[in-house]
């Protein structure tokens, strides 16, 4: 008791910045280790966020990169049908550019977060095509090249490798995904923006599994049809004490990359089931899940671009509002002080041990 009440004093002074010792940032640190960034999403804009300084201050200096949580999904950047509103996108954009980060464009066709038009309307294939058609190209060419890359379709699997329900899925059947490749494709070349990378995005592709296997399978489909794709994203939303070991982890990054993809760790937090998330002994164990995760891009190799988390600061983590009672997933605590986890994230990257795991 008296030992972990010393161990607790001793981390939490010594956490009280959110540099290393050197000041490097992590996306420093990963571009020292050949990775393209180390990233964050941010939900900007219309949140507290936006405004937020201290935060913003963390975000200009730590991150290389910034994914829109929200800002670029369907609902939001064609809420009626053809009636596009990119000022969120646009706004996002300008930050990243006033700020030097690249982007992941997230995202293009997915289950979740579609406007009501579509997911109310009486589509048959015929029909359904053309409005996903035209939302791809118009959003593609109007960000053209300020993407890096774009999350061409997000979360099409089940855990078993089947197709996942969708207004998508259940109207136009797989090739709808096929479809989504090429017209972003398409799309891109309009705007001699060639050179954005396609990506499909899914989590639960950390580690081996049928989920994995069906986006290998998928994947050489696209390409027997001549469709391009680059890379795969793993999104890494794990739980504290349940994140996928190392060899799974790297073992599944090579697949990918055998299969001439590219791959990122695109959405990476780490959550507890329950509180408490602030004890010394779940910090420490976080902090240990976050080490091995990082670790596993490093060591797949250049073709592991880079790790994006899915925001910095647990008072704006997307996980208490999707699951409840759960919480404390980031880098940064409730009262923005870096954790032991974004020690070990920094340790991972300067390919030392471990020192607060
Ligand atoms: C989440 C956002 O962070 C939330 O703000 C929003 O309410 C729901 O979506 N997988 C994804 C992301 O690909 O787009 C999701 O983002 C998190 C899970």
């Amino acid at each position: 008791m008296r030992l972990s009440i010393v161990t607790a004093l001793l981390v939490g002074s010594s956490l009280a910045a959110p540099h290393h010792e050197k000041g490097l940032s992590l996306n420093t640190l990963a571009q020292r280790r050949g990775k393209l960034w180390f990233g964050t999403a941010a939900d900007i804009p219309h949140t507290a966020e936006t405004t937020d300084t201290a935060y913003l201050d963390i975000l200009k200096k730590q991150f290389g990169e910034m994914t829109p949580a929200n800002a670029l999904k369907f609902l939001f950047t064609e809420p009626e049908q053809n009636k596009f509103n990119f000022s969120d996108g646009d706004y996002f954009m300008d930050l990243a550019r006033h700020t030097g980060k690249s982007v992941r464009c997230h995202n293009l066709v997915w289950a979740t977060q579609v406007s009501d038009f579509v997911t109310t309307g009486n589509w048959t294939a015929e029909t359904l095509i053309p409005v996903m058609r035209n939302h791809i190209f118009k959003t593609v060419k109007h960000f053209g090249d300020r993407c890096y890359s774009w999350d061409v379709v997000n979360e099409a699997f089940n855990s078993d490798g089947s197709f996942s329900s969708s207004i998508w899925y259940d109207t136009i059947g797989e090739e709808y995904v096929y479809l989504a490749f090429k017209f972003a494709q398409q799309a891109l070349k309009e705007v001699h923006a060639n050179k954005v990378k396609l990506y499909y995005n899914d989590y639960g592709i950390e580690s081996p599994g049928p989920k994995v296997d069906a986006v290998l399978k998928l994947v050489k489909e696209l390409r027997k049809r001549h469709i391009r794709i680059d890379g795969v994203g793993l999104e890494a939303h794990f739980m504290v004490g349940g994140t996928p070991s190392l060899a799974d982890q790297v073992a599944t990054q090579k697949a990918f990359i055998k299969a001439d993809l590219d791959v990122a760790m695109t959405e990476l937090d780490i959550r507890f089931a329950q509180e408490p998330f602030y004890t010394a002994e779940a910090q420490r164990q976080q902090a240990q899940d976050y080490y091995v995760s990082v670790s596993s891009c490093l060591l797949s190799g250049r073709r592991c671009v880079g790790v994006v988390v899915w925001d910095f600061y647990d008072k704006y983590s997307w996980v208490p509002y999707s699951f409840e009672g759960q919480g404390g997933a980031t880098l940064f605590n409730d009262t923005l002080e870096a954790k032991p986890a974004y020690y070990a994230v920094a340790d991972a990257l300067m390919g030392k041990p471990c020192s607060v795991c």
